[in-house]
């Protein structure tokens, strides 16, 4: 069993009482009433805790998302200490490339040996998802199990652009070469690229529904690289086909896009119920621009957590007045927990979510 967390929360007059972290998670996310805004962080589990450190230490990061015990123990690592609203399942959005014969290597960031450049590759690329996934999907049913309905669950994939961008360059760098030569060379290759990615995202999502994820979460980390107009053209319109393909009902979808204030309003139009803003965009201008047809997720600067307690604080005060502007707010970093980041910081970071401001 679980031990109990840590930190009591005060009632908020004419609120629900005593909403549990998944009520608190799935109201947000579907813009309906809370008595604050639920926090998690991208990349809870990770290298900045010493638990994770040690288990990693002994196990190559690849091993421990395919093991599904111990990818439940380090899911739960930052859960035990922190007490978020969400737990996300430890696993990471490459892994259905494994069940497809594209061979990944993390040393540390990911790296495919056989990269897909010609149509040669792409029918190369075949096998089952549900095999790669298979490990997620169980570690999903072990912290349900945990969790029961007290605390919300986060399933994840890549969407499609990032999925091709990992999968097309060997290394990646900022200007995408491989990705953006095709757009404008082949683009009709490209598309078959897509829509091939798209199929791995929306099946990677459906079998995490499956598995019982309360919340989905898509990331489009090299999204920003895009023009507005190019983003419709192909990023965006290979997620809508995920959107589109995805059963109906279906849990709560956040998309993240990274480097993306220029395509907040496209994310908004495709559909999901949030969307996860990086620290680059005001979230009260955010609000202005599509809050009232999202809720919005986000948006600390990570180098934030480098901040004093008091520093933090104050920011998180800031942001929940800010996204009080929105017609839902889950508090979020922009992008992931860095390495560096003191774990004292975290526990700043979401007591100060749970204390929340008058
Ligand atoms: O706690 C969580 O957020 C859940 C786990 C999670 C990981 N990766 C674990 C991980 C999630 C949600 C991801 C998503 C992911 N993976 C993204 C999208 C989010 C983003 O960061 O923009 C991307 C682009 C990847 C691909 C990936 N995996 C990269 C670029 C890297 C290297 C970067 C780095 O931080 O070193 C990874 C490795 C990775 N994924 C680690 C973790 C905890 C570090 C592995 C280690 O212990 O060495």
């Amino acid at each position: 069993m679980l031990e109990p967390v840590v930190g009591t929360e005060p009632a908020r007059a004419g609120l629900p009482p005593e909403m549990t972290r998944l009520e608190r998670m799935l109201c947000a996310c579907r813009g309906e009433p809370t008595d604050r805004p639920p926090v998690w962080l991208m990349r809870q589990a990770g290298r900045y805790l010493p638990e994770y450190r040690e288990l990693r230490a002994r196990t190559a990061f690849l091993e421990l998302c395919r093991d599904p015990e111990l990818a439940l123990e380090v899911s739960l690592q930052p859960y035990r200490r922190f007490g978020m609203d969400a737990v996300i399942v430890f696993s990471d959005i490459l892994l259905p490339f494994q069940g497809l014969g594209l061979k990944l290597d993390f040393s540390p960031g990911p790296r495919v040996e056989n990269p897909l450049r010609s149509e040669r590759d792409l029918a190369r690329l075949e096998g089952s998802v549900a095999e790669a996934m298979a490990p997620t999907c169980e570690t999903i049913r072990a912290l349900k199990a945990v969790l029961g309905d007290e605390t919300a669950v986060i399933g994840f994939a890549g969407a499609p652009w990032t999925l091709a961008a990992y999968a097309c360059e060997t290394t990646l760098s900022r200007d995408l070469a491989v990705l953006n030569a095709l757009s404008y060379r082949e683009p009709a290759l490209l598309d078959r690229m897509l829509e091939r990615m798209a199929e791995i995202t929306t099946e990677s999502l459906r079998l995490q529904i499956e598995a019982g994820a309360d919340v989905l979460q898509i990331f489009d980390t090299w999204a920003g690289t895009l023009s507005s107009q190019r983003y419709r053209r192909f990023a965006g319109r290979a997620l809508g086909q995920v959107l589109a393909a995805l059963p109906s009902p279906r849990p709560p979808l956040i998309l993240f896009a990274r480097a993306a204030t220029h395509l907040i309003e496209e994310l908004a139009a495709l559909g999901p119920d949030v969307v996860s803003l990086d620290w680059r965009v005001d979230l009260q201008e955010a609000a202005a621009r599509i809050g009232g047809r999202v809720a919005l997720q986000g948006n600390l600067d990570p180098a934030a957590l480098l901040a004093p307690a008091p520093e933090i604080r104050k920011e998180v005060e800031r942001l929940i007045r800010a996204g009080r502007k929105a017609c839902g707010h889950v508090l979020n970093l922009g992008h992931g927990v860095l390495p560096t980041t003191p774990v004292e910081s975290v526990a700043a970071f979401v007591e100060a979510a749970k204390h929340g401001t008058p």
